[in-house]
């Protein structure tokens, strides 16, 4: 499973990257406005530290204005991946994004339905939002079960499941056993993997053990 890593914070990126394990990035106006930056600015920031998609959206919401904004953020890296959300307009311009051979990922899906619809459209990814399921009380991983069955009945269908709206380690394991293509992390959900309390004891133990010996290994 590919890990993107779910923010415009260019420290956060940075301390990520150093560890080897992130294969892209996605923002969305939201995290763009939390970082403070300038979305041009921060995007091309961004695409030089992380050299896979990096996940830049449209604030517009009619077509042709839509296909202005992703020509001008497009243009910013070879890496930036278009988001359009899932609306009539939305999938308009991931049909003709796509076609330009430019990667699209449509955004803010709820639905099996919604979901379809984007794959039919030639969407690269699928961002299903399990988070904000849950808060309506409903079991977000069960979508990203459905999309990925629905879209394994049509192998001529190519685009790649994309878990966002992650909340917890959970959601990152069961979107591992359910095979989702990539998770869209929050970086401090990636900080909390490596942490397991046996992992820290047992090291510990190791180590007095090491100490015990007297040895070096330099
Ligand atoms: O990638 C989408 C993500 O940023 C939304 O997360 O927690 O605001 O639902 P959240």
């Amino acid at each position: 499973m590919k890990f993107f890593i779910d923010t415009a914070d260019i420290s956060e990126i940075q301390a990520l990257a150093e560890t080897g394990l992130v294969d892209g990035v996605t923002t969305n106006p939201s995290l763009i406005a939390k970082s403070g930056r300038d979305i041009l600015e921060v995007i091309k920031e961004i695409c030089d530290l992380v050299p896979g998609p990096v996940s830049a959206e449209v604030t517009a919401t009619d077509f042709p204005t839509m296909m202005k904004e992703a020509d001008k953020l497009a243009a910013l890296a070879d890496n930036v991946t278009i988001k359009v959300p899932l609306t009539i307009d939305g999938l308009k311009a991931c049909r003709a994004i796509t076609s330009n051979g430019r990667e699209v990922n449509v955004t803010l899906c709820f639905s099996s339905a919604q979901a379809l619809l984007a794959a039919k459209a030639g969407a690269t990814y699928i961002s299903p939002f399990v988070g904000r399921l849950d808060d309506i009380g409903e079991v977000g991983m069960d979508l990203i079960a459905d999309i990925v069955q629905m879209y394994d009945m049509y192998p001529e269908l190519d685009t790649q499941v994309l878990v966002a709206s992650i909340r917890s380690i959970d959601h990152v394991e069961m979107a591992g056993l359910i095979g989702a293509h990539v998770s869209t992390l929050p970086p401090k959900i990636v900080w909390d993997m490596y942490e397991h309390a046996l992992t820290e004891k047992g090291l510990n133990a190791f180590l007095e053990d090491w100490k015990k010996t007297g040895q070096t290994i330099l």
